[in-house]
C-alpha cells in the first residue's frame, strides 16, 4: 500500500526540472542499459498506441521506438535537457513528433485531444501523481486508452524491505518514490485498470487504464 497523499514526499516542479536537466546526459548515455532490462515490456504495452498519441514526461524518449508506425506523436516533459535528448532521438528514428516543455499537471491541450495517453516511469517523480493521472484522463478521448509503465514496491518481501530502506536516499537523489504502488495511485485518481501485468519481481507494472469518460 502506498503512502497517503499527505505523507508522500515531493519536490517542487522547479527542483524536479533542475534535477532532470542535470541528469539528462546520464539518461541519454546509459539509457541502453535500461532498454535491455525493460525494453520488451515497453514494447508490449506501447505497441497498443494508436492515432493521436501523447507521451507524458517522455524524458529522453525511450518509449518512442515502441510506438507503432503511423501514430501522430506529441510528447511533453518539464525538463528542457531531457526534451533536447528526446529531440535527438526523434531525429535518429526519423520521427515527426511535436515535443513541448510542459507541466504534466497542467497539460496545454483541450479535453479529449488524444486517442492514446502514454507514460513511463513517471508517477514516481510527479510532485502530485494523482493530479497528473486526472489530467491524463482529461486529455484522453472517452474511447481512448491510458497506457502506464511504472515501477514500484516489489512483490518479493525482502526486495521490498530493501527498497523501503533505500527509499529516502533515492528520493533525495532522483526525486523518485520508488517504493510506491502505482495501481493505488490509479485507484486514487478514480480510474480503473483494465489490464495489469507485473514483471521483474513485481517491481515493474504495465497498465491499460480506461478513461473515465467525464
Ligand atoms: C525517471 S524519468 C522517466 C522518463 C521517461 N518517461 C522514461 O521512461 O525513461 C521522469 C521524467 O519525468 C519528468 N517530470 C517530472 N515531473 C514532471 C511534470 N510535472 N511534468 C512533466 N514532466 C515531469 C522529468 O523531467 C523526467 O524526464
Amino acid at each position: 500500500m502506498s503512502a497517503p497523499a499527505t505523507d508522500r514526499p515531493a519536490k517542487s516542479p522547479e527542483e524536479v526540472r533542475e534535477l532532470y536537466d542535470e541528469q539528462a546526459p546520464r539518461f541519454e548515455r546509459f539509457g541502453w542499459i535500461e532498454e535491455r532490462l525493460v525494453g520488451r515490456y515497453r514494447e508490449r504495452l506501447f505497441s497498443r498506441a494508436r492515432g493521436r498519441t501523447l507521451d507524458v514526461a517522455c524524458g529522453t524518449g525511450p518509449n518512442f521506438p515502441h510506438f507503432p508506425e503511423g501514430v501522430a506523436l506529441t510528447a511533453v516533459d518539464l525538463s528542457e535537457g531531457m526534451l533536447a535528448a528526446a529531440e535527438r532521438r526523434t531525429a535518429e528514428l526519423g520521427l515527426d513528433a511535436d515535443l513541448r516543455v510542459a507541466d504534466a499537471e497542467d497539460l496545454p491541450f483541450e479535453d479529449d485531444s488524444f486517442d492514446t495517453v502514454a507514460s513511463a516511469l513517471s508517477t514516481c517523480t510527479f510532485p502530485d501523481p494523482v493530479a497528473v493521472l486526472r489530467e491524463m484522463d482529461r486529455v484522453c478521448a472517452p474511447d481512448g486508452e491510458i497506457l502506464l509503465f511504472e515501477h514500484g514496491r516489489s512483490d518479493v518481501a525482502a526486495v521490498a524491505r530493501l527498497q523501503d530502506w533505500l527509499a529516502p536516499r533515492h528520493f533525495r537523489r532522483m526525486a523518485c518514490r520508488w517504493n510506491q504502488e502505482p495501481t493505488d495511485l490509479v485507484a486514487e485518481a478514480g480510474l480503473s485498470v483494465e489490464r495489469v501485468r507485473r514483471n521483474v519481481l513485481g517491481i515493474f507494472t504495465s497498465m491499460v487504464v480506461a478513461p473515465s469518460g467525464d
